[in-house]
């Protein structure tokens, strides 16, 4: 039986790996297996952390960095830092206030959150909490029609851009979810959009093929969505080069290298892997965003070495929404934000635009230093 979340936050919460320690007593049992599962055998979701932690910084010493700073801007908004809280479903499964909390708190603590198409407040009632920008994470509804109407009610909300999912057109297997029985409860169900209709299948044919995919958007939906609004897209979950190259071609304004947290496709890369490839291919066109592991302030540094303009992050906040609501949340953000400081002034580095692949102990630079 889960705990009630606390209010005080306990002394012994130094980092984000102390809210994953405590989150499991707020959380229950099946739910946390959803939280914290990955696709079938789990292999990218413990890559995606462990690239992040092999990858190693390359300090600088004695450089002037008094009265330097986090902020970035992306899509307009100015931005305290460069921590974006990741669409994540159904958070009142993990608190009762599930995504007013998270919103509330990014926001207070300057930043920008994403709220998922599959969240369990309204589109609406979520930006009555907002300090801060919100974006729009939009699930393709199956068609042009239905996915408008959703994007026409993300507009006149307020959300200031939409991230477009693109690498969940078929769940992943969720093996760990599966043996533990679960299924989200009434209280915590999507309310923004009803499931999707499959198509009445034939024997012999395939519910993936000929019942989901029918469903799924293609680059020529990315484009007419592009035509369809005056929000920036944003594209979730791109890995390739190739891809990267056609998201900008399709009109998208930005792009987030993400294997949707290791949860759809088992066995692909890491994100940070991915991450160099992509900021190559796009070549500061687009910003490049990355998720997937992100842990810590020097995993924020090693992303932005490696050419992200920001970062996002899932499970860890979901983990101090479930301890301590949006406090909690709040707590974590200005947790990492502190350790993001304390790498960059111990890495040399006085601003985001400072960072580069020289800060990381790589054999391309150890050959050149
Ligand atoms: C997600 N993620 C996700 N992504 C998305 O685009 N729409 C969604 O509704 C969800 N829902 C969701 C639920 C849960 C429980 C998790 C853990 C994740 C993926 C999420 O946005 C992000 O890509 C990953 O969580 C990032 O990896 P980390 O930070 O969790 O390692």
């Amino acid at each position: 039986m889960a705990q009630s979340p606390l209010t005080v936050i306990p002394p012994d919460i130094v980092c984000a790996a102390d809210y994953e320690r405590y989150a499991q007593r707020y959380i229950e049992a099946s739910a946390w297996a959803y939280l914290q599962g990955g696709a079938a055998d789990e292999m990218t979701l413990a890559t995606n952390c462990d690239a992040w932690a092999s990858l190693k910084l390359w300090p600088r010493m004695l450089a002037d960095v008094a009265h330097g700073h986090t902020r970035c801007n992306l899509f307009g908004d100015e931005l305290a830092h460069p921590i974006i809280l990741a669409p994540v479903a159904t958070q009142r499964l993990f608190h009762p206030e599930g995504e007013l909390a998270s919103v509330l708190a990014a926001g207070v603590m300057g930043g920008a959150a994403v709220v998922s198409t599959q969240a369990s407040v309204t589109l609406e009632e979520v930006t009555k909490q907002a300090h801060g920008p919100l974006w729009f994470q939009l699930y393709w509804q199956g068609g042009r029609d239905a996915t408008l109407a959703l994007v026409k009610r993300a507009e006149a909300a307020g959300y200031r851009a939409l991230v477009l999912t693109v690498d969940a057109p078929v769940s992943g297997v969720r093996n760990r979810e599966q043996r533990a029985g679960f299924s989200v409860p009434s209280s915590a169900a999507q309310v923004n959009v009803k499931m999707l209709t499959l198509p009445v299948l034939q024997q012999g044919m395939s519910t993936v093929f000929d019942g989901l995919m029918p469903l799924a958007p293609q680059w020529h939906d990315v484009e007419w969505l592009a035509k369809q609004t005056h929000l920036p897209i944003i594209l979730k979950g791109v890995l390739h080069p190739k891809d990267a190259r056609l998201a900008i071609e399709a009109g998208a304004a930005g792009i987030v290298v993400s294997n949707h947290g290791g949860r759809v496709l088992d066995s692909a890369l890491p994100t940070l892997d991915a991450l160099a490839g992509v900021v190559l291919a796009v070549d500061g066109a687009i910003p490049v965003l990355v998720d997937g592991g992100i842990r810590r302030g020097t995993d924020i540094v090693k992303a932005i070495a490696l050419g992200a303009s920001a970062v996002m992050i899932g499970r860890p906040y979901v983990h101090a929404l479930a301890t301590a609501g949006a406090l909690g949340v709040a707590h974590l953000i200005r947790l990492l934000r502190e350790e993001l400081e304390v790498a960059m002034a111990l890495t040399g580095c006085k601003t985001l635009e400072c960072i580069s692949s020289e800060y990381l102990h790589t054999a391309a630079n150890f050959n050149g230093a």
